[in-house]
């Protein structure tokens, strides 16, 4: 049987990981230095002449970097001492075992795309923790507080909307299911609020998404909701007093796309459609806007401070379900390594093990996307099945806006018709998907 296919790589001049690796990961790197440079009085404010130089350090680690990357320099080991730089350091002697000789080492312009992307990632943060007393500075964090701010009007709407909705959620199977659609839909959109495709750019939600539900239908390419709905619903029938019914969200982006996938796991709750909900998040800044702990926590506290008072009820309420134990947060440092999926059991069996207690796993967003299916040049018609290459710890579903080169699963001639009328269908963030694997 013939392997997997070939990873999308820089290599591919003209692709769109080219693109990424030529022009919009420099673009990052250079905003990141922006603003260090932007904070240098914080810093020097907090922590005096120590903050100075720790900032020069940090600015000078990040334009090596930089340097490194638009000279397609070899990728380089990680040298401090941090709780993966091990893991990392093997990936990257597993890269260059997969080289023939006279391509040499790894680099940004040969290697796989998602290895390179993640590692520019993870050698912002080395930069970042070599530079104390600054070490625990989200380079990131503006941007991602921003676009929560410039998205207040569609987070009224939506905590609006999600508070009417508790006052009657004695509704019948068929609003129920239908309201059901309608939050996961808006989660999906949610998506196309990630910071990392824009280079940093803002991009918030302004214009009133659950008006806007019906119009963006048509660009679901793949839309398993049916699927979703039978399975949890058939767990609420069944599911004995006392007994838990699971759902597990593996976050994507803060701010806005947040929002919205709080709004969902608030629904799965009070619908009682779930009676647990596991959200995963990264330890460490990454891809600009994917959250952290300090974004979830600093969220919530937003929206219950907010003056709307239905805002404020969802800051509330939210807070009462960590308190309780019906939301957990769970960190895992297998989120922010450059790993397909398809090796967790091996790389995180706990993880892995964690999540086969799941009834049912979300994958929000591009990046996991890629994970899950190994960022390779599948056909678009291989099942998602068969692209997870063995990754099937629970029923899953991938909510995602199509970001990058890579979509399985559609059928015959789909694709074709889509390249032909709209090029770049696949990485404006315009289509999306529902993607299902689990029991038929
Ligand atoms: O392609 C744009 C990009 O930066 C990809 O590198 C990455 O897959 C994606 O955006 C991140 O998007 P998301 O936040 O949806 O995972
Ligand atoms: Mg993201």
């Amino acid at each position: 049987m013939a392997g997997p296919p070939a990873s999308l790589s820089a290599r591919d001049v003209g692709s769109f990981a080219y693109l990424s690796v030529k022009d919009r990961s420099p673009q990052i790197l250079t905003k990141a230095i922006d603003t260090l440079h932007r904070h240098k009085s914080e810093f020097f404010e907090k922590h005096g002449e120590k903050g100075l130089e720790a900032e020069k350090k940090a600015i000078s680690l990040l334009s090596k970097l930089r340097n490194e990357l638009q000279t397609d320099k070899p990728i380089v080991p990680l040298v401090e001492k941090f709780v993966d730089t091990d893991i990392w350091n093997q990936y990257l002697e597993y890269q260059q075992s997969l080289l023939n000789e006279s391509d040499g080492k790894p680099r940004w312009f040969l290697s796989p795309w998602l290895f390179v992307e993640c590692y520019m990632y993870r050698r912002i943060h080395e930069a970042i923790i070599q530079s104390p007393p600054i070490d625990d500075f989200d380079i990131f964090k503006e941007l991602k507080d921003q676009n929560f701010f410039e998205s207040q009007e569609s987070v009224i709407t939506l905590c609006t909307h999600l508070q009417e909705l508790r006052k009657t959620i004695d509704l019948d199977e068929n609003q129920l299911k239908n309201e059901f659609l309608k939050v996961l839909q808006i989660s999906l959109w949610g998506n196309k609020c990630d910071l990392s495709l824009s280079g940093g750019e803002h991009i918030s939600q302004k214009t009133n998404i659950m008006n806007s539900l019906e119009d963006l239908k048509p660009f679901i390419l793949v839309n398993d909701m049916d699927r979703l709905w039978s399975l949890l619903s058939n767990c609420k029938k069944t599911r004995e007093e006392e007994s838990v019914t699971r759902v597990d969200i593996v976050l994507d982006n803060s701010g806005f796309e947040l929002i919205t996938d709080l709004v969902l796991a608030d629904f799965l709750l009070s619908s009682k459609l779930a009676t647990k909900i596991h959200f995963y998040g990264k330890t460490i800044p990454w891809f600009v806007s994917d959250t952290t702990i300090h974004d979830f926590n600093w969220i919530i506290k937003q929206l219950k401070h907010s003056n709307n008072k239905w805002v404020s009820q969802c800051g509330v309420d939210w807070e009462d379900h960590i308190k309780t134990g019906r939301w957990v947060y769970v960190d895992h440092v297998f989120w922010t390594l450059p790993h397909e999926f398809s090796a967790m059991s091996q790389v995180a069996p706990d993880l892995y093990a964690a999540l086969q207690k799941a009834h049912l796993i979300f994958f929000k967003g591009d990046l996991n996307y890629r994970k899950l299916t190994g960022d390779r040049r599948w056909e678009f018609t291989i099942p998602f099945h068969e692209a997870l290459s063995g990754f099937h710890p629970a029923p899953l579903c991938s909510i995602r806006t199509l970001k990058a080169e890579v979509q399985v699963g559609l059928q015959p001639g789909q694709g074709e018709q889509l390249t032909a009328s709209e090029p770049n269908w696949l990485t404006t963030g315009k289509y999306g998907v529902f993607q299902f694997d689990g029991p038929l």
